[in-house]
């Protein structure tokens, strides 16, 4: 296994309660995750992050964590995780787990027992405000007689990370997981760990509105993250720190690798998720990206989340040629690409009714966060949330050789087996409007018409590996390329 394994890896993210009911309740769970493992395995994923899976009143689903070192009942116990790393690790798989530092739960025994732990004032001290609700960041606790900080949900007390003994105690909750063999965390809004100490308003740009300047987004989270580092680098292998920093500014995004690459190991790349899927605007972003990064540092790419929905609706459209077109980008662009589950499928937003709306969030986050269709029957009994659409489900896929999910298995495979497709080099190659294409390193070319004509590529030469829609494959390219509305190529190059 080299050092930093997380580069040639493809990750994949569960949402624990929706991926697979062990036990019947309608709530996923460890033991579910277990018993689909022999599915990732075939697959072809490297490693799972799991979103949080603590104790927790479940406000923010996890989110609010009331207890960081053990495991909430209705995912299962301590020992679920244990062996879901064991058995993951002997399928090749590792585990990586959510880490929650910006707030807890104000039902966190901290938020009565360690006061000090929290950011308090006597009066409403700035013009913060709050993600969850819109309204001011802080809430007036009746019990202290002082307003406390909360950056997202009332019930999501923010930490006070310049009082010295919050440090060591996420220095101690690290170390418990890493030591029971978790190989990393995706570290949640890791842009705001610090606030500004002096709590001054944040700027309003007229016509732009808040900046989240002081309440997010201060200098000294760096330092957070680089003690994070050292200790994730004294494991063998190094522990993977992948976090969500949450900046559409690529400069300041690019800062989280760290001055001297001492930081994240790899961070979210939002930036893309934020262009349409189309040829100009994702290659303006992303040859940005390449420019801002730092030389050792490596982006992470996905195109859906447990937050912003799935990609086969948001930039596919349910279009199943267009969702090919995505995983190609994404699996093949320089970085690391993270698939959320059902994205092997082009599984697109679920039907999720107003009266069955359970997210705190608005617009409710909860149509790109309902349950795994294992089957057409679905394979879930009364689950929390509804699965309406089964016609995009596992089984069906499985057997079926012209499938998107063979198709992402079959990617998979080929960036496996070409090191040029996740190791090499991103060069930006010409390609007509409505088409974007790059070599990555020696050994492979990628073009994909995201446009509504066909178009035509020049100056490639060599055997076509893979295509969106399977057919031409193995056939050779000799200069001309054709390519058809919304497809995709990689052509192994000669
Ligand atoms: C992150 C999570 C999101 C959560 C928020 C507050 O953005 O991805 O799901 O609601 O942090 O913890």
């Amino acid at each position: 296994m080299s050092d930093r394994w997380w580069r040639d890896a493809v990750l994949y993210q569960v949402y624990p309660r929706s991926f697979a009911d062990s036990n019947g309740d309608g709530v996923g769970d460890l033991a579910g995750v277990t018993e689909r493992l022999e599915y990732l395995e075939w697959l072809g994923v490297d490693a799972v992050w799991l979103n949080p899976v603590h104790p927790s009143p479940n406000v923010d689903w996890g989110y609010d964590v009331s207890d960081y070192t053990g495991i909430h009942p209705d995912l299962g116990t301590l020992e679920d995780l244990d062996r879901l790393v064991s058995e993951a690790n002997a399928r090749g798989i590792r585990v990586l787990l959510d880490l929650v530092p910006n707030h807890t739960s104000a039902q966190h025994p901290w938020f009565r027992q360690r006061p000090d732990f929290y950011v308090w004032a006597d009066d409403v001290p700035n013009n913060w405000e709050s993600i969850f609700g819109g309204g001011s960041a802080w809430e007036y606790d009746d019990e202290r007689g002082q307003y406390y900080l909360h950056n997202f949900a009332v019930e999501q007390p923010d930490l006070n990370w310049w009082n010295p003994e919050v440090a060591p105690e996420f220095e101690r909750i690290l170390r418990f997981w890493f030591d029971r063999g978790v190989a990393g965390f995706r570290i949640d809004v890791a842009h705001a760990i610090y606030k500004d100490r002096e709590l001054r308003d944040d700027p309003v740009i007229p016509g732009l509105g808040m900046r989240r300047r002081y309440s997010m987004f201060r200098p000294e989270t760096h330092k957070i993250l680089q003690r994070w580092r050292t200790l994730a680098e004294t494991y063998d292998p190094p522990r993977l720190l992948l976090g969500e920093a949450y900046s559409l500014d690529v400069e300041q995004w690019a800062g989280y690798f760290g001055e001297h690459g001492d930081e994240l190991d790899l961070a979210f790349a939002f930036m893309l998720t934020h262009a349409d899927l189309d040829a100009a605007q994702m290659r303006t972003v992303v040859a940005e990206i390449e420019a801002a990064l730092p030389a050792d540092a490596w982006p992470c790419w996905m195109g859906s989340n447990h937050d912003i929905g799935r990609l086969a609706t948001r930039w596919a459209n349910g279009d199943d040629a267009r969702v090919r077109c995505a995983l190609m980008m994404l699996l093949t662009l320089r970085g690391t690409p993270c698939l959320y589950y059902g994205d092997e499928l082009g599984l697109t937003a679920g039907d999720v009714p107003a009266s069955r709306i359970l997210d705190v969030a608005e617009p409710s986050r909860d149509p790109g966060r309902t349950p795994m269709p294992w089957s057409a029957e679905g394979d879930w009994h009364d689950p929390w949330l509804p699965l309406a659409d089964t016609s995009r489900n596992v089984e069906d896929q499985r057997a079926d050789s012209d499938s998107t999910l063979q198709f992402t298995r079959d990617l998979i495979a080929l960036r496996r087996r070409i090191g040029d497709l996740h190791g090499g080099a991103y060069v930006e190659l010409d390609a007509p409007d409505g088409a974007w294409a790059w070599r990555r390193g020696g050994r492979a070319v990628v073009a994909l018409n995201l446009g509504d004509d066909e178009v035509e590529l020049v100056d490639i030469h060599g055997a076509i590996a893979l295509t969106t829609s399977r057919s031409h494959e193995g056939e050779v390219v000799s200069g001309r390329l054709l390519l058809p509305p919304s497809s995709g190529v990689i052509v192994e190059t000669v």
